[in-house]
């Protein structure tokens, strides 16, 4: 477990400070700053967001105007001690206001340094949603391990990262951000993300501290609206959504970030069981928790504090330890304090949280950014970190239909259509730290060092209409059309929700042209969140989902296209049929009247009763077979073994998935429940078996009391490629009280 190792002598010397610290010291601790943005432009900042919002300017133009806008950094305000931590991506300008923090200030307590470093700082992986359909747990800590190396260099030692908002709902912009809609690979994927980014000692100069985020349930926002309200029954909340929490606070996550949204009607800001019962008490959880950005301010206009000074009180009384960005605390605490509506326990205990991370980072040893290290990844990828990008990339794509087009071959004329194929600044995705555009290899570019003859041409992008005769042209003499089709950054990540989650714009009109052609059309798939495709799905012969894949992402598409990568990504989030189906996800109860070709059951009238493609599935270049299930009890755990067999003509890697159901209980339980899953490489004709281990006290559950139990009766056991075709197996189980 990294995160918290503290000396004797560490933790005296925080003792120590915090007993002559001033209260307004202690609230400085508690504030965290962004550089203001004061001008430099011609227009209002406020107006410039309007701007990039309604589309008057596009998101790199603003992103030009804000590197020459001009900043005041508040080095006043660092110099009188009210400043604990700086949201910055800037080295020279770290180690300047470091400087003036540890030498200039009465007690030198140095600033920690926060940064959105979410899919690789400078070298940019696969967005999450991508990345967590590789179900490689070596993946995940690779990338954040080389983010960690990269950011650090950059003078940044705090991550808000990773992000463990279980999502189930399509329609919300921020699922491109999360590892998908299961409590079990959410929690391997929290393990393997806080390890990557901390190691072993979150003290090593090349490691920066984790955000838990945002605690908790934000992906369940209502509608999927972004930043909308949240109910739900405090067993669903633990069965579901905690779960990744509780694993990366048991890895040793150092820091938390409080959800934006309410969760039943109190918002998480200021929500006292959740920030102290929960997460401090019953997760003994030791560092400190983060406000979202502004969201202290935003208390009032949820409804929860009638001013600023009240959203203060509430905030630091529930256990909130640090402000991003509102000021709220600043302004309001030490009065507060001083007219004892805060108690001194109550701020020593924030400001105590936030200092033991500053120590178990190592900053009040070394608070600066080595000067040789500022510029290591500024210029060329390093090769060894876009090597590993490369591998993560190839791993997440998921191959969702084939009638045999793929793999294509070489000598294939291609006919390759859609702007997003020749367009860099898009395959980095949402929240992207510090890639850029120029650094991303395109599916044009990868095709071509691949050595494929292309003809290519746009002919519509997400928002224009098609151009047919620019269509015409370039497919003339094509084998194969490949219509890369999907999303810009812009239209998943935060305030980025969908009401409609088909291919925007034109981008049907385009596929329907390709494939009047009467040529075979691949649709490779560009975009941050699960689309609607059933149109597609019935109409396009083969469908590759190549997500946003990061520097590497025309490289990795090739490699797949090709054949010389046989697709092994599984689905971590349900593609729904259509919009209306949303939120839709595998682990639902049954309900009194599941779904089936009779009236009254629960179903649609005008949608399928399943969803597209569900979740953990994928196909292969391989075709994989399972037999002989078995599932023997060996004390207080299962062994579950199964015979996969590669029946194709390419060695491959399936995951072998393991579901549980509990069939019944004191309260309801899904109807499939992920319990473990195992990666196996299998050559043509080659058959293994898989053994997989379910402990028992892993089949048991949370009542509303937030008692987990483990209740005797009969449970069904699944095994196989994805959620929905399995081998199956009953068996009644006991479980022992002892354990
Ligand atoms: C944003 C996001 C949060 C991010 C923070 C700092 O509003 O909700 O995930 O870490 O602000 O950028």
């Amino acid at each position: 477990m990294s995160g918290f190792n503290l000396t004797e002598a560490q933790k005296k010397q925080i003792t120590d400070l915090l007993a002559q610290m001033t209260v307004e010291e202690k609230v400085g601790q508690m504030h965290q700053l962004s550089p203001s943005i004061v001008g430099g432009f011609d227009v209002s900042f406020e107006e410039l967001i309007e701007m990039v919002t309604d589309g008057r300017i596009s998101n790199e133009e603003f992103g030009r105007i804000m590197a020459n806008a001009e900043r005041d950094f508040h080095e006043d305000d660092i110099r009188a001690g009210r400043v604990g931590s700086y949201l910055l991506n800037d080295p020279k300008k770290a180690n300047e206001l470091q400087r003036i923090a540890v030498e200039e200030t009465r007690l030198g307590i140095p600033l920690i340094y926060g940064f959105d470093v979410i899919h690789g700082f400078r070298t940019t992986f696969p967005i999450p949603l991508a990345e967590a359909c590789s179900w490689n747990e070596e993946v995940f800590e690779a990338s954040a391990e080389v983010a960690a190396r990269e950011a650090s260099a950059h003078g940044i030692n705090w991550t808000f990262a990773p992000m463990l908002d279980i999502a189930r709902d399509a329609r919300w912009g921020r699922i491109s951000e999360s590892a998908g809609e299961d409590p079990h690979l959410g929690s391997v994927y929290a393990r393997a993300k806080v390890r990557g980014f901390q190691g072993k000692n979150p003290a090593d100069r090349e490691r920066i501290a984790t955000t838990i985020k945002h605690f908790v349930a934000y992906g369940a926002a209502e509608a999927g609206q972004d930043y909308n309200t949240v109910s739900m029954a405090k067993s669903m909340l633990h069965n579901s959504y905690l779960p990744p929490v509780k694993a990366a606070v048991e890895e040793g996550a150092m820091t938390v970030m409080a959800a934006f949204n309410d969760y039943n009607g109190v918002p998480c800001t200021v929500n006292s069981w959740l920030l102290r019962d929960v997460l401090k008490e019953s997760y003994g959880f030791e560092g400190f928790v983060v406000s979202d950005a502004n969201a202290i301010r935003e208390c009032v206009s949820h409804g929860i504090a009638e001013d600023l000074a009240d959203a203060s009180r509430k905030a630091v009384n529930a256990g909130m330890d640090m402000d991003m960005g509102s000021g709220t605390y600043s302004a309001h605490l030490a009065q507060q304090a001083a007219d004892g509506e805060v108690s001194a326990e109550v701020l020593d205990e924030a400001v105590r949280r936030i200092l033991t991370v500053k120590m178990a980072l190592g900053l009040f040893d070394h608070p600066y950014v080595e000067e040789e290290r500022m510029a290591r990844y500024d210029g060329e990828l390093d090769k060894k970190h876009r090597d590993i990008a490369l591998d993560a990339a190839k791993r997440s794509i998921v191959l969702l239909k084939n009638d045999g087009i793929l793999p294509i071959e070489k000598e294939q004329k291609i006919a390759l259509l859609g702007a997003l194929a020749d367009d860099g600044e898009n395959c980095l995705g949402a929240w992207n730290a510090d890639g850029r555009g120029s650094d991303c290899v395109t599916v044009k570019a990868g095709l071509e060092r691949a050595g494929i003859s292309v003809t290519y041409a746009a002919c519509c992008d997400t928002t224009s209409g098609l151009n047919r005769q620019e269509l015409d042209g370039a497919v003339k003499d094509a084998d194969v059309i490949i219509a890369v089709v999907g999303e810009t950054n812009a239209m998943s990540g935060e305030a980025s929700s969908r009401a409609d989650i088909t291919l925007p714009g034109h981008q049907r009109e385009l596929l329907e042209a390709a494939l009047a052609t009467g040529k075979p059309v691949v649709a490779l798939l560009m975009n941050g969140r699960p689309l609607a495709l059933q149109w597609e799905q019935e109409h396009v012969p083969a469908i590759l989902e190549c997500w946003q894949l990061g520097v590497t992402h025309g490289d990795a598409a090739a490699a797949v296209l090709l054949g010389e990568y046989n697709p092994s990504g599984r689905l971590c989030a349900t593609f729904p049929a259509m919009t209306g189906q949303c939120p839709r996800y595998y682990n639902h109860p049954n309900t009194g009247r599941p779904g089936s070709k009779s009236k009254f059951t629960s179903r649609y009238l005008d949608a399928p009763l399943e969803p597209l493609y569900p979740f953990g599935y994928g196909l292969s270049y391989a075709n994989y077979l399972y037999s002989d299930l078995t599932v023997e009890e060996s004390g207080e755990s299962f062994r579950v073994s199964v015979s996969v067999a590669n029946t194709g003509d390419r060695a491959g890697e399936e995951t072998v998935q393991l579901y549980i159901r509990d069939v019944a209980g004191s309260i309801v339980r899904p109807v499939k429940e992920l319990k473990a899953f195992k990666k196996v490489t299998l050559a043509p004709g080659e058959t293994k078996q898989v053994t997989l281990t379910l402990n028992k006290t892993d089949m048991g559950f949370y009542n509303d009391d937030m008692e987990y139990c483990r209740e005797d009766g009969s449970f069904l056991f699944y095994v196989g490629g994805n959620s929905r075709d399995c081998l199956e197996a009953e068996r009644k189980v006991v479980f022992s009280q002892n354990v």
